[in-house]
């Protein structure tokens, strides 16, 4: 059964967050070569509404792409206007229909000197082989759109983040190349840290924790500001996700401080120091390091090993112990803040400490004491 499906309205309503067409361009613009003659799918893309088919259908020229594939999920609450649908089943709802969009060309059809939307429009309305329905509701994992995948180079969207682990786990199972937004909490799920550690995942250009504005619902009463009489929210959470290759992580981070046992406090339960922020790394530890996630961000795998996660329930074995047998009474301490067995913590000034969610690494490369 597809995904979708088990969506509660709750869960669907973190969903209706719509990438603007400035952001998209701002990080695209630096795999502009991982382009050509590639096949795109944008699968959780209402083509009337998204920005993601509206980007590479205006650069599908300039990218060389070969094909163009967008998917309309039923559920998809925001009704697009910018190109207004003629769907031959005119009593029916646009917004409610699974639908595919797929383009192997794009030409100047009105003659007006430039390849621009109203084109797209006029291909889309004109050329009977680009738009039709499809027989499930359109969700990326429904077989039809698996079918889609499997014929896709490259996968670019923003998709639901309810369904965020569903979604990269079949993008990895088909071994697709992708380009996507998450949220910065996610990185710390299982399954993507594991991707992580394989380098097989890595974060994108835009500057990592500053937050992206999304267009969300009309109905929606939060919101950041309006734009063009759209409500425009932000999120401080999100990035860019990618197994394409980003320059940035070949680079080592470059590291200046020097280790000290009073700067950096050992965690009870674990051998390893704490670290509060990436650029605090001493340049000379030799043993593991908890830091947070935004290490991510800067992480080379020439320079630094990943071994796991200091949170509980992390299923990777990296041998944080729930608390050590002489530091039982620190239990409840540790439990009072939120944490529980499993969970990185430590001492400052006598006081049980308990970070927010650590990575713990190695430097391959130490600088010798
Ligand atoms: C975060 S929004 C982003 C929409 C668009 N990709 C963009 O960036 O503007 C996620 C979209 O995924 C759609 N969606 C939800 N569940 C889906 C599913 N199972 N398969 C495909 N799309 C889904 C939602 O309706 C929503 O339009």
């Amino acid at each position: 059964m597809a995904h979708a499906t088990l969506n509660t309205a709750k869960e669907a309503k973190k969903d209706e967050f719509y990438t603007l067409l400035d952001d998209i361009a701002k990080e695209l613009k630096y795999y502009t070569q991982y382009f050509q003659g590639k096949v795109v799918l944008c699968n959780c893309d209402d083509p009337y509404e998204s920005n993601f088919f509206k980007y590479f259908a205006l650069n599908f020229n300039r990218l060389g792409l070969k094909k163009l594939i967008a998917t309309c999920y039923d559920g998809s609450p925001v009704a697009g206007d910018e190109l207004p649908l003629l769907f031959e089943i005119e009593e029916t709802e646009p917004k409610k229909i699974a639908y595919k969009v797929e383009i192997t060309e794009v030409q100047d059809y009105n003659n007006d000197g430039a390849v621009n939307l109203a084109d797209v429009q006029y291909l889309i309305q004109n050329d009977k082989n680009v738009l039709s329905l499809l027989k499930g509701n359109g969700s990326f994992d429904s077989p039809e759109c698996i079918e889609l995948l499997k014929e896709a180079d490259i996968v670019v969207t923003n998709p639901p983040f309810s369904l965020f682990r569903e979604y990269l786990a079949l993008l990895d199972k088909y071994s697709k190349q992708f380009l996507i937004i998450g949220n910065i909490n996610s990185l710390a799920y299982r399954e993507t840290f594991k991707m992580f550690q394989q380098n097989k995942i890595r974060t994108g250009y835009t500057n990592f924790n500053v937050g992206m504005y999304f267009q969300v619902p009309d109905s929606w009463e939060k919101f950041h500001h309006l734009e063009n009489g759209k409500k425009i929210a932000r999120v401080s959470t999100s990035c860019w996700l990618t197994n394409l290759p980003v320059t940035k992580h070949n680079e080592d981070l470059i590291l200046y401080k020097h280790y000290t046992t009073e700067e950096y406090p050992k965690y009870e339960n674990f051998d390893g120091i704490n670290i509060n922020a990436y650029n605090d790394i001493p340049v000379d530890y030799e043993g593991i390091m908890g830091v947070p996630l935004t290490f991510l961000d800067k992480y080379n795998p020439e320079q630094f090993e990943i071994i796991g996660l200091g949170i509980s329930n992390s299923g990777l074995e990296c041998g944080v112990q729930p608390y050590k047998p002489d530091h039982k009474k620190y239990r409840k301490e540790v439990q009072k803040r939120g944490a529980v067995d499993g969970d990185l913590y430590m001492m400052i000034n006598g006081e049980v400490t308990v970070p927010y969610t650590r990575i713990l690494i190695r430097n391959k490369k130490p600088q010798k004491p």
